[in-house]
């Protein structure tokens, strides 16, 4: 594996970042495991500013699962994100909205975001929306929804943003499982040039759920009034209603000095709702101080974050990733945030490169499957860019791959900017192993060190020392081990907790402590696999339910799929173990082409060689299928589920749960058709 020596590399990046060396990393980082209390404390100074200071630091233990920060403090969230940056700068650029037609592009000064949020909280406060209340958020990534978001903590209510994309049955569900009586939507959304209808999915979703009050339609694409309709008594047009709250209104004088809400520390934030490996999504719920405060040092530490920077996260704000590093820790460290609204390939596929180009962006935030994405069409789209104000790029959301990794470090990095591999979770509320610019030596393909607060820990499942993988199905209490050595696997935990861990599931503790805290009393569960190396450096394997174990030898579906992903005519792949008879389970490949115009039976063959050359010849894989594409979540996560399911020959599609949910629920079809050919 090689590595990137930071000092002669970056040597103009590790001048002014916010850690200097790698000594003071060491440093901090010791601190904020032995003297918790004391490490944030002082962050929880400099990061935030608090109505009422607070007299404890942390209580509670993970092994109740009754943890909380900062529990006697009070902290105004609106203050924190928007209105100290305001009373700063307010004419600088606090959001920039690169729309889905980038014609449509525009930005919002912080006087413009704090009126406009105040306005909105006025809103709220008029319907009736109080402390506690959950707001439904159901609209593409635009500066509304970020109004909206922010108006909620203005009146104390929790916001739940649920991805635009997603179908009415998900709505509700989710609307179900919160109980929300308040609902902001948009007449209809732009998505690659399409309309799409948000407010007739909203009503398809609430049709007969009394219990709704009030649902606000922005109006995102104007004249569009037959597209849907309007339910008085419940359904409110927000641009006039908004404007009614401003001067000359007809509410003008209501609420006109509403302050924000000064919310106790430990007062929910926002709930968010995520899958597991098994059962229905669950809320997860993240708490106001410590979740704000995490957010914050971790976007500083790790995107290198300075006055004037223009910051760009091309994830969507119905995810863990938009809601932490678009909204809250932007916003908290003030910094100029963008909000990407299309994908990368529209109007055309330089769609990334010119968003960087045009607004300078300093940082570029991304995920492994959107590179994935833009590297098949080369390296032609970007020749007319320079790319020249990045410092430093990210990739988040699953294991990045040796060849992914070096494209983007090479063409869009231009070999000079930090590729920082940000490994974290919706439940963990932020990053939680990742590379620092001027700190830390990359390594290809490895996530590198943990951040503050972060104690991670591979475990050696004692039950069964010949298979460190945890048997999800069997919750009891386990022996199990430390592995403190180097160059070794396990079951990747955190030892202890840290401030933006999520503090429950709505409505469903138990099923927290099941899922994340009991199987291991005093250490949090990700989920995940991982490899510790020689240099203690770590590298994400996948999740524990994605390993493989092929005749007693355990192999990651990503470390295969990244060794797959090496042919220059792939794509995409994705591996699941199917069972075998003398193997226990055996590799099933599905591969998606960049050129289809191939010799398969070759291409094949060379696939299979390239796994037995690059792993062993144990990973030799028993059946390769060509595919058009890969069932996806919308958050671009390959549902390995059902492909589990169609290597099993199970092919009713009606038993393979919801694919309402999926970008491309047409792949399963054909996959299932080419699977059957082969038996
Ligand atoms: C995976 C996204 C490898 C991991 C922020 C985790 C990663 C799950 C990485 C959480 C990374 C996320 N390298 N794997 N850098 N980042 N993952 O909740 O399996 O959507 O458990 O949060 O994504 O996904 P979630």
């Amino acid at each position: 594996m090689t590595s990137f020596d930071c000092k002669n590399k970056f040597k103009p990046l590790t001048e002014g970042t916010y850690l200097k060396n790698a000594e003071e990393y060491k440093r901090l980082y010791k601190q904020s495991i032995e003297d918790p209390n004391a490490f944030w404390y002082e962050k929880a100074q400099e990061f935030l500013t608090w109505d009422k200071s607070f007299t404890t630091i942390s209580s509670g233990t993970l092994k109740q699962g009754n943890v909380k920060y900062f529990e006697d403090g009070y902290l105004n969230v609106y203050q924190n994100c928007v209105l100290r940056h305001k009373e700063k700068k307010p004419n600088d650029v606090a959001l920039i909205y690169e729309a889905d037609d980038p014609e449509d592009a525009r930005t919002i000064t912080w006087l413009e975001l704090s009126e406009q949020v105040q306005l909105y909280a006025r809103v709220l406060k008029h319907l009736g929306v109080k402390k506690g209340d959950v707001v439904t958020i159901y609209m593409s990534t635009s500066p509304e929804a970020v109004y909206a978001m922010l108006a909620c903590s203005y009146v104390g209510a929790i916001h739940s943003v649920i991805f635009g994309g997603f179908s009415s049955e998900a709505i509700k569900a989710r609307v179900l499982d919160s109980k929300s009586r308040f609902i902001v939507t948009q007449n209809l959304a732009r998505r690659r040039g399409k309309l799409v209808p948000m407010k007739a999915t909203v009503d398809r979703a609430i049709g007969g759920l009394d219990f709704i009050r009030s649902v606000l339609v922005d109006e995102r694409v104007s004249n569009m009034k037959d597209q849907f309709e309007m339910k008085s008594n419940r359904d409110i047009d927000l641009k006039p209603f908004v404007s009614e709250f401003q001067k000359g209104g007809k509410y003008e004088n209501e609420n006109a000095d509403l302050q924000a809400m000064s919310m106790n520390a430990e007062d929910p934030l926002f709930l968010l709702y995520t899958s597991g490996s098994t059962g229905k999504p669950k809320a997860l719920i993240h708490t106001t101080g410590g979740y704000l405060l995490n957010a914050a040092l971790t976007h500083k530490t790790v995107f290198d974050i300075r006055e004037g920077d223009r910051y760009g996260c091309m994830a969507d704000l119905g995810w863990i990733t938009g809601h932490t590093y678009i909204v809250y820790a932007p916003l908290v460290n003030g910094t100029t945030t963008l909000l990407f609204e299309s994908t990368p390939d529209y109007p055309r596929i330089t769609r990334y490169w010119e968003v960087i180009d045009k607004w300078g962006l300093t940082q570029f935030y991304t995920s492994p499957t959107a590179v994935r994405f833009v590297m098949t069409y080369g390296t032609e789209p970007l020749k007319d860019f320079s790319l020249k104000s990045l410092r430093v790029i990210g990739s988040v959301g699953e294991p990045i791959g040796v060849e992914a990794w070096n494209w983007y470090f090479k063409n869009v990095g231009k070999s000079k900017c930090y590729l920082v591999d940000t490994y974290w979770m919706t439940e963990s509320g932020a990053i939680m192993i990742s590379a620092i610019p001027g700190v830390t030596t990359l390594k290809r393909g490895s996530a590198t060190l943990p951040l503050f607060g972060i104690n991670p820990q591979l475990l050696l499942n004692g039950d069964n020392p010949q298979n460190q993988e945890l048997n999800l199905e069997k919750k009891s209490k386990k022996q199990f081990l430390e592995i403190a050595e180097n160059s070794q696997s396990g079951i990747l935990t955190i030892k202890g907790h840290w401030p933006s861990i999520t503090r429950t599931i709505l409505g469903n503790h138990k099923r927290y402590l099941d899922t994340y805290l009991n199987p291991y009393p005093g250490y949090f569960l990700t989920g995940d696999s991982a490899y510790r190396d020689m240099d203690g450096l770590y590298f994400i394997k996948g999740r524990i339910d994605d390993v493989l174990n092929v005749s007693a030898h355990r192999f990651g579906t990503s470390e295969l799929e990244s060794a797959i992903t090496l042919h220059p005519n792939t794509v995409e792949v994705a591996v699941v173990g199917m069972p075998h008879k003398i193997k226990g389970e055996a590799i099933f490949v599905f591969c998606v082409l960049k050129d289809k115009r191939v010799d398969e039976k070759k291409t094949k063959n060379e696939l299979k060689v390239l796994l037995q050359k690059t792993i062993s010849k144990v990973a030799t894989p028993e059946h390769i299928v060509l595919v058009d594409s890969l069932p996806k979540t919308r958050s671009g996560k390959i549902m390995r589920r059902i492909l589990k399911k169609i290597v099993t020959k199970n092919y009713e599609i009606s038993t393979y749960g919801d694919l309402s949910t999926l970008l491309n629920p047409d792949s399963v079809k054909q996959i299932v058709q080419n699977v059957k050919k082969l038996f």
